[in-house]
């Protein structure tokens, strides 16, 4: 077993190009020992179940993703609220609001949100937000609906401000390929800021792959080089880094 050990927090393992099998190995090879499998919709919540079924240490976050918001009927509700409670489930998400798309209308991506949050804080689970131009809303919602519940924002894209109050409301922040590019001056000020046990890694596999491997499809196999670069601008060592928000993983998510 790798002595230093990383949470994947944050992967569609359903959209991977790759034999799964691989992908996860390759995984593993680099310390990565847990990954969350998210989901956008019913299909892809139904896919990540079976993949966590599958495979050892692979649990699933169940949700409609803001772009798929306008699929959520009550009937979508029913069949979220039966996956819900399945042994491998550990997280709402993803959930939120996208306004640089708007592939939902805002008022139906706000109306799926919040129903969301209601079934999270129905069977206490923690809820893990996309946020895209959406800064303003989203704090809004949750600060009316997940008060003193356990909040991942995926792919932190908020300023500085927006940081301090998230961590003052003991939010977690997602932190992936992103910080790695090297335009990513906000983002980076914001992880300098914050402290390490507010920080998760996550990729968003297979999207937003990290620097040097640009252009290619992102794999949670990356998790390393988004820690590298945490400690880079941390001043921490790696281990440090992986030793922390594996920590953190196991708080939000309960994982033992
Ligand atoms: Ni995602």
């Amino acid at each position: 077993m790798h002595i230093i050990q990383f949470v994947e927090t944050h992967a569609h393992l359903d959209m991977m190009k790759r034999e799964l099998k691989e992908v996860i190995v390759d995984a593993r090879q680099k310390g990565v020992d847990k990954i969350i499998t998210i989901g956008v919709d019913i299909e892809s919540c139904k896919k990540n179940i079976s993949i966590a079924e599958r495979f050892d240490n692979i649990y699933t976050a169940i949700g409609f993703h803001p772009h798929d918001s306008k699929k959520m009927k009550e009937e979508e509700i029913l069949l979220l609220e039966e996956m819900v409670a399945h042994p491998k489930n550990v997280a709402i998400g993803e959930i939120g609001l996208d306004f640089y798309y708007n592939h939902s209308a805002p008022q139906v991506q706000k109306k799926a949100f919040r129903r969301q949050i209601d079934l999270a804080n129905k069977y206490n689970l923690p809820i893990i937000i996309h946020d895209r131009d959406a800064h303003e809303d989203t704090i809004k919602i949750l600060a009316e609906k997940a008060r003193g519940r356990r909040v991942v924002l995926h792919c932190f894209s908020g300023d500085i401000n927006m940081a301090k109050w998230c961590v003052e409301e003991g939010f977690y922040f997602g932190i992936g390929g992103v910080v790695t590019f090297k335009n990513a001056h906000t983002l980076s000020k914001v992880v300098q800021e914050i402290p390490l046990k507010s920080i998760l890694l996550e990729t968003d596999a297979p999207f937003l792959t990290p620097h040097p491997y640009r252009g290619k499809p992102n794999e949670p196999k990356y998790i390393p080089i988004i820690a590298e670069k945490i400690a880079q601008i941390k001043g921490k060592s790696v281990r440090e880094i992986a030793q922390i928000t594996t920590e953190n993983a196991h708080q939000v998510f309960g994982l033992s």
